[in-house]
């Protein structure tokens, strides 16, 4: 008896693969397995109607707690890439490790997604997948499967996968973000409809929002202390509802494709332009620019589903080092779908008006008149140089570089 656990979500690949991984596959049994990210109720429904409809074991695994820890690890690397906030890049390493988890509490022999080969979901799932015992199958990919193969394999057996279900676009959400892909977007030149976003309303009005963080973790919004799944739902709503957190990028995937895609991200937005706010008032400038290349590493690694890599770790080591000081509380201005910060306060900044400021003298024993000697060798190796290059006696150069006699 073989069983194999397949990460199932109702939709057509997922449906699809039911069947092809008995037939085509030879296992006597599958179960199917959806992780909660903080995916919509609807999405829950159609996976448990679908898979009631296939006669098919079903589980649900929540992991929304340990999905908001790992989006507070975003925060505070600051996390991006290309200018998204990596919401469904962080769920699937989430994701994967849910549904490994259960295969191996109940005994399967191997574990199955749905991706197709050209999109990084199938990378990230592998990348935890792969350090188990247990055989990875990737139906779609190694069955070279299409769109329309499916729908006619699903017609021709009668599967339950409602006909117009899909919708027009493919999204992808979570409690961090909200992918909206494929159809007409997928064109670069195609201007998307005000239609695919329903986290966020037509950019209007404006209020401001206080964040706190303690140790860079974000504890309260206007005060008012929240868990993290909580103050991120809420956020996302409050914000969105000023239009805040759009991307439309051009993303290069892993597989060096580039795509268009849509994403929200009210709350993110948030408590990252909040937490960024926050670091530049209590952080030194040496961590500040130091901190940019952790960040960019920690983003790419992230984007790649590597969070689990003890690389993270020691980055994280050094993003916490930073974070001590990381308290305090900042305002944004969430206006016409921007978001700025407007504010910050924190009894570890950075900061001494009295040094900084033009109407005080003599600080710390230090007065103006100390800055002449700095001024004096500011900028010296770049006078010399340019002075060197302007001398007149200095050999001309051909355009190619060779010399003047030829
Ligand atoms: N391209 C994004 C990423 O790789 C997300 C894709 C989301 N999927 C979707 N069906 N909209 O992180």
């Amino acid at each position: 008896m073989t069983t194999v656990a397949l990460a199932f979500s109702g939709g057509l690949d997922t449906t699809v693969c039911v069947p092809l991984l008995k037939e085509e596959y030879g296992y006597d049994d599958v179960i199917g397995v959806t992780v909660d990210v903080g995916q919509p109720a609807s999405e829950f429904e159609e996976a448990a109607d679908t898979a009631a409809a296939l006669g098919l074991d079903h589980h649900v695994v929540d992991a929304k707690d340990e999905f908001a820890e790992l989006c507070y690890g975003a925060v505070k690397a600051n996390a991006t890439y290309q200018g998204y906030p990596l919401g469904t890049a962080l769920a699937r390493p989430v994701i994967a490790d849910g549904i490994l988890e259960l295969a191996l509490e109940e005994g399967c022999d191997a574990v199955a997604h749905g991706c197709t080969g050209k999109g990084n979901d199938q990378l990230r799932f592998e990348a935890v997948w792969r350090g188990s015992e247990l055989d990875v199958i990737a139906p779609v990919r190694e069955l070279g499967l299409t769109r329309q193969w499916e729908i006619d394999y699903a017609a021709e057996r009668d599967l339950p996968v409602e006909a117009g279900n899909e919708g027009v676009w493919s999204i992808d959400q979570n409690i961090w973000s909200r992918a909206v892909e494929g159809g007409q977007l997928e064109a670069p030149s195609y201007v998307p409809p005000e239609d695919i976003y329903e986290w966020t309303a037509e950019p209007e009005g404006e209020t401001t929002i206080d964040v706190t963080f303690e140790e860079g973790v974000p504890v309260a919004v206007d005060g008012e202390s929240m868990a993290p799944v909580e103050l991120i739902e809420q956020l996302n709503e409050y914000a969105g509802a000023f239009g805040v957190g759009r991307t439309d990028v051009m993303e290069d995937r892993m597989l060096g494709l580039k795509v268009r895609e849509n994403y929200e991200h009210p709350a993110a937005t948030v408590l990252l332009t909040a937490h960024q706010a926050l670091e530049d008032l209590v952080l030194t400038k040496q961590e500040r620019s130091f901190k940019k290349g952790i960040e960019q590493e920690w983003s790419e690694k992230a984007y790649e589903g590597l969070v689990f890599a003890p690389l993270m770790d020691a980055l994280e080591g050094f993003i916490d080092e930073t974070q001590d000081v990381v308290t305090g509380t900042a305002t944004v201005r969430v206006h016409a779908g921007s978001c700025r910060a407007v504010a910050r306060d924190s009894e570890y900044a950075v900061y001494s008006e009295e040094m900084a400021s033009f109407n005080t003298e003599d600080v710390a024993g230090i007065e103006q008149a100390d800055a002449t000697g700095v001024a004096k060798y500011h900028g010296l190796q770049e006078r010399l140089a340019n002075e060197v290059e302007a001398a007149p006696e200095k050999p001309e150069l051909a355009p190619d570089g060779s010399g003047t006699d030829q």
